[in-house]
């Protein structure tokens, strides 16, 4: 086989066997095929595109390119979940306590942040003495003992996807849907879990803005995982504006112990309890959805979850009194007033803007080797459909340097649309895919 000759075949627009995205997958991981070839294929499949066996195909060769997970010593149906990024979402850190604190295993992998986005990792760290990483041994035993691990992704989890996706990065070729669901499914497949629900962004902080494209996405997605036997359900959610009111790593820490307590934006709320109950119906611990939202909105009420996020804490090294006494949690310095330049309703927000305050802050990595400021970030007390008075508080910016205050605070009010007529905010769930909905 030639390289040449499957970038020739992928350039007329044919399907390639499995043999071939073999091929291309192993001897580009063993740098046999050099990146200038690889570049041309991706920018031919960015063109052409893929059919659904070649992406299962490029899916499965990425996954099983490094370590894959064994958790059959973790008893019960292993749920996990993915989201596709966004602002401000520390879904991941309610629901997994949630499901724990019903029994369902949850043995996790997460990313750190990059870009405008944030990541899971990053967050936990706001405790103090948190540990990402354990050996696989002590991540199943902790499973088994508290129905909770959540660690940072080992370097060798679908090293494939982690090379093609640093090429993709800079040939303008991340934007195509079997590219983005074949690099997700990959590392969820080699993550090991039973069952998956994935919470497919959409909007102006998302890399599908509107909603055809998600749901395109978001049926690759899941007949992939139907097809290589993992039960998954994607979730479309709005991302046309941050979830919740926080943006930084530990006021989403924050705001996530406020959700876990009872409180907590309504929208977040929501979507945590959307996710959380199709994750209990896919461990099969629910009947129903009317059955597994009673069940989340309990362990809430009972305390129960926000016992799970503590134990979880603790057992991985972290102060689980910061669980009970946020107010113990890494805090900024300064922290600035952001006023409304006008009267009238926000009506729009480039959500990606918000995260690009933040990363302004610190809050945020511009390169992978960027070191994070996890005190830092943003509040944001007014959300779309709010009405505000020219001058009143629209947020907070937190921050260590009062000289970054500019540039955030500039970025922000340049993210926000404020207009004469009201415009009533998007549906937060948009659309839910599961397997009747594709062809398998
Ligand atoms: N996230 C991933 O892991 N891969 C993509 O291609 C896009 C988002």
């Amino acid at each position: 086989m030639r390289m040449y000759d499957l970038i020739e075949k992928k350039k007329q627009g044919k399907e390639l066997t499995k043999e071939e995205i073999d091929y291309i997958i192993s001897e580009y991981s063993l740098n046999e095929i050099p990146d200038y070839q690889m570049s041309a294929f991706l920018m031919a499949v960015y063109f052409k595109g893929m059919t659904m066996d070649e992406t299962v195909n490029l899916t499965m060769a990425m996954a099983n390119s490094g370590d894959t997970l064994d958790l059959s010593a973790i008893d019960g149906i292993k749920v996990d979940k993915h989201s596709t990024g966004g602002v401000g979402d520390k879904t991941s850190l309610i629901v997994a306590p949630m499901l724990a604190s019903l029994g369902v295993p949850i043995a996790k992998m997460s990313g750190r942040g990059l870009g405008h986005t944030g990541g899971t990792i990053d967050k936990l760290e706001s405790f103090r003495g948190f540990k990402t990483s354990l050996s696989e041994e002590a991540f199943i035993k902790q499973v088994n003992d508290i129905k909770l691990a959540l660690v940072g992704q080992t370097a060798n989890l679908a090293p494939a996807d982690k090379k093609i996706y640093a090429l993709r990065d800079v040939t303008a070729t991340v934007n195509q849907k079997s590219l983005i669901a074949s690099s997700i499914m990959s590392k969820k497949i080699a993550a090991g879990a039973d069952s998956i629900i994935l919470d497919v962004k959409c909007g102006s902080g998302a890399f599908m803005e509107n909603l055809k494209d998600a749901e395109e996405l978001a049926r690759i997605m899941v007949s992939i995982g139907e097809m290589v036997g993992r039960q998954t359900v994607a979730i479309i959610s709005d991302m046309n504006e941050p979830l919740g009111h926080y943006v930084g790593n530990a006021l989403e820490v924050y705001e996530a112990i406020e959700v876990l307590s009872g409180r907590g934006e309504e929208r977040l709320k929501e979507l945590c309890i959307t996710i959380a109950s199709y994750m209990l119906i896919g461990g099969k611990k629910a009947e129903s959805f009317e059955d597994a939202r009673e069940k989340m909105e309990r362990v809430i009420r009972e305390g129960k979850a926000l016992d799970k996020l503590a134990e979880f804490v603790n057992a991985q090294g972290g102060d689980m009194n910061q669980v009970y006494h946020p107010d113990q949690l890494p805090k900024a310095m300064y922290r600035k007033e952001l006023l409304a330049p006008n009267e009238g309703y926000l009506t729009a927000c480039k959500t990606s803007e918000v995260g690009m305050a933040s990363l302004i802050l610190g809050g945020g990595r511009e390169t992978k080797e960027s070191e994070i400021d996890l005190s830092v970030g943003i509040r944001m007390d007014k959300k779309l459909g709010d009405h505000v008075d020219k001058g009143e508080v629209m947020g907070v910016i937190f921050a260590n340097d009062a000289d970054l205050f500019k540039p955030a605070y500039d970025r922000l009010i340049n993210a926000y649309t404020i207009s004469e007529k009201l415009q009533e905010p998007e549906a937060l769930i948009k659309k839910v895919i599961t397997r009747k909905d594709v062809m398998v």
